[in-house]
């Protein structure tokens, strides 16, 4: 069994620029998501077995969707997952066609997913207890080229993620 997610994966420029946002945040409001492990989730998909895992690559293989540019502009606290979160006020329509696709994909290959509503965004504190302080950044311009299938692992010392493949968007 493998604990599976569709996401977006930032390039090397986007996930410094994002990360620069994290270390510019205070320590102690929560713990920081580390570089390599930043990303958005399409979905989620579960603990799920390699038969599952196979349909899943075949299905996202078939998936045509354009690219389209990300304008990560709104930094917020959640309370309930209790995490910081940076995430784009507006969501393509190019996103929403994606993420319908990725549903799609995973339903076919028998998987039920959580019917609340998609909000795409990239944690950046986890166990947030509190509101961050007025915070100044600069919006994030992400060109989106492709998505990716990774698999979550945890370890005692936290969580790591490995990309299993990526497919381009037109
Ligand atoms: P989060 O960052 O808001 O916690 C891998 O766990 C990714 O899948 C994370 O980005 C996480 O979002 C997301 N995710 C969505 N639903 C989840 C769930 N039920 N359990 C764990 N992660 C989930």
């Amino acid at each position: 069994m493998a604990r599976l997610f569709f996401a977006l994966w930032p390039d090397d420029k986007t996930r410094q620029q994002i990360n620069d946002v994290i270390e510019a945040l205070p320590a102690k409001v929560g713990r920081r998501v580390t570089p390599e492990n930043i990303h958005i989730t399409l979905a989620f998909l579960g603990s799920v077995r390699d038969e599952v895992t196979e349909c899943l690559q075949d299905q996202a293989k078939i998936i045509r969707a354009d690219g389209f540019k990300l304008s990560l502009d709104s930094l917020d606290w959640r309370k309930k997952p209790q995490i910081v979160w940076l995430a784009p006020s507006f969501v393509p329509d190019e996103l929403t066609n994606l993420v319908m696709q990725i549903n799609k994909a995973a339903n076919d290959c028998g998987i039920k997913l959580e019917d609340r509503p998609y909000k795409p965004h990239i944690t950046l504190l986890r166990k947030a207890k509190r509101k961050i302080p007025e915070n100044s950044f600069r919006t994030i311009n992400w060109n989106v080229e492709s998505f990716v299938l990774a698999q979550s692992v945890t370890h005692p010392e936290g969580v790591s993620y490995t990309v299993l493949n990526s497919w381009r968007l037109k």
